[in-house]
């Protein structure tokens, strides 16, 4: 496994790799990798012949008041694992590598960012699109593969690889759960054992979106309704947002059917986290 640090050597090796007309899939992280980003690595191996994990904590798409001095960090043990996997090569720049000092092209996306975790995070698709647009260029990526979880950053970049008709190929990849049922996230270690116990009540609105459509109900707002009061019940969460709508355009269903993504984001003590299911 080789491990690049600079754009131009990770360029040079995928253009090496591209000039034996081998397909390359990227699979883009900010490390700290756990069950659910090796699901991501085996799809890749299933759709290319190389296979590139980028880890980086992208600096843009934090705001001042978030996480990124604190979102875990583990080099050591993310070279390890995608070893392991069979990743052919890990690209793990910093963040002087990625953005110049006086960057001054950035992307703005006017519709799907400005729903959901939009509303509290108003800049932060800007800046997963950016470094995702950078890290498509710098891999020469063929295809990509994005975890389903973050169910509105992959309708996001769906759209721009659409709009701005890239030649990337987007892989989405199922949820990855704990035995428990809690969705697979960097962000689960911030949690504390009580919180822990709290955090289960995600998976447990999402069963009750399951069991609502299994069982022919299509009321949207009474779906909400049940899910807000069964969350609300939990002293420790806080509901950031519980929402039914279009799994490609984010745009809000009054009644279930079939692609229909019922989201929710909810604070559990500081940690905020997301899980989501597309009723089919
Ligand atoms: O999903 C993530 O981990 C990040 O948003 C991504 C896609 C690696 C961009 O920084």
């Amino acid at each position: 496994m080789k491990l690049l640090k600079t754009k131009e050597d990770m360029s040079a090796l995928a253009d090496s790799w591209h000039s034996e007309h081998l397909r390359v899939a990227l699979v883009p992280t900010m490390g700290f990798l756990h069950d659910g980003h090796l699901s991501l690595i085996r799809i890749a191996h299933q759709k290319a012949d190389r296979v590139i994990v980028s880890v980086f904590v992208n600096p843009t798409q934090f705001a001042p008041n978030e996480d990124f001095a604190s979102y875990p960090r583990n080099e050591a043990a993310d070279r390890e694992l995608c070893k392991k996997e069979g990743v052919h090569a890990v690209f793990i720049p910093d963040a002087g590598e990625i953005y110049e000092p006086d960057a001054s092209i950035g992307f703005t996306e006017s519709s799907l960012s400005k729903v959901l975790c939009g509303k509290t995070r108003p800049t932060h698709f800007q800046g997963v699109l950016l470094v995702v647009n950078k890290l498509f260029n710098i891999t020469r990526a063929d295809a990509a593969v994005f975890g389903m979880k973050d169910a509105q950053q992959l309708a996001i970049i769906r759209r721009m690889v659409r709009d701005l008709d890239m030649p990337v190929e987007i892989v989405p990849a199922p949820i990855v759960r704990e035995a428990d049922g809690l969705a697979m996230s960097s962000r689960n270690v911030y949690l504390s054992t009580t919180e822990r116990k709290d955090a289960l009540c995600l998976r447990q609105a999402l069963d009750m979106a399951e069991k609502a459509w299994a069982d022919g109900s299509t009321s949207a707002e009474s779906l909400i309704s049940d899910i807000r009061k069964m969350i609300s019940a939990v002293s420790g969460a806080a509901i950031d947002y519980v929402e039914a709508v279009d799994a490609d355009t984010l745009e809000a269903v009054s009644t279930l059917r079939s692609n229909t993504l019922v989201a929710i984001a909810v604070k559990i003590g500081k940690t905020r986290l997301i899980d989501n299911i597309v009723l089919n």
